[in-house]
């Protein structure tokens, strides 16, 4: 029987925790991916003893940890992360990534920076060729939101304000996302270089020349890919 989706993304989070080795310092991702490699982490921690310091990239992240007995430091309280482990909603060939999909792609990229590895774990479908099949998340600040949306949607970016139950999404740091429906990105550097310095926009979810190892979930079981 074909595997679904989720059973995908238990076989990577699961594959993904044989690379966190004794006394790691290690970035903890955020999203329904990431949760399986927690849990499995969990249990290393139970069962081997295994010790780690876990630095978790969203309030759900930090929670599910302590539950299990993952050590968690915040950012600020660490000097090195060794290995960060997140999730990607769209992984390019040249494996670039849109990552946001979840709103914590802030937190999300801060952790990254300051990894000396980073690991992303996804099932198949989140491959593409070429990043836009799935909308650009922007983080933005509240205060003038609407007139950052209709700058975006003057320079043709089809800005939607991200919302659930009529209210608006806010991300760990209190702040609004606004997804672009941009269609096929010709030039990623060139995009996020822009995006950046729109004042108001706090970050945006191309995370570029970043990953170093992919782990894509498989029906014949999980790929590792090095990345760079
Ligand atoms: C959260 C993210 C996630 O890593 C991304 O959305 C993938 O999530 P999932 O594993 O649930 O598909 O970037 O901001």
């Amino acid at each position: 029987m074909a595997m679904t989706q989720d059973e995908l993304k238990q076989q990577v989070g699961q594959r993904a925790v044989d690379f966190i080795e004794d006394g790691m310092v290690v970035g903890l991702g955020t999203g329904s991916t990431v949760k399986y490699m927690v849990d499995a982490l969990g249990k290393r921690v139970k069962e081997e003893g295994l010790n780690v310091v876990g630095v978790p990239t969203s309030d759900r992240t930090r929670e599910q940890a302590r539950s299990l007995g993952i050590p968690v430091k915040g950012i600020d309280d660490v000097d090195h992360i060794d290995l960060t482990i997140d999730g990607a909603d769209e992984i390019s060939d040249d494996f670039q990534g849109i990552k946001g999909g979840g709103a914590a792609h802030l937190w999300e990229k801060i952790v990254a920076t300051n990894s000396t590895k980073n690991m992303w774990i996804v099932d198949e479908s989140k491959l593409s060729h070429q990043l836009g099949s799935f909308p650009l998340p922007l983080e933005v600040i509240p205060y003038g939101s609407s007139q950052v949306v209709k700058k975006l949607a003057a320079k043709g970016y089809k800005p939607e304000v991200r919302m659930r139950d009529g209210q608006h999404v806010l991300t760990d740091s209190k702040n609004y996302v606004v997804d672009l429906h941009l269609g096929e990105i010709d030039h990623p550097h060139e995009l996020a270089n822009e995006l950046i310095q729109m004042v108001g926009v706090v970050e945006q979810g191309l995370f570029l020349d970043t990953v170093n190892t992919v782990i894509v979930g498989r029906p014949d079981g999980p790929e590792v890919l090095q990345a760079r």
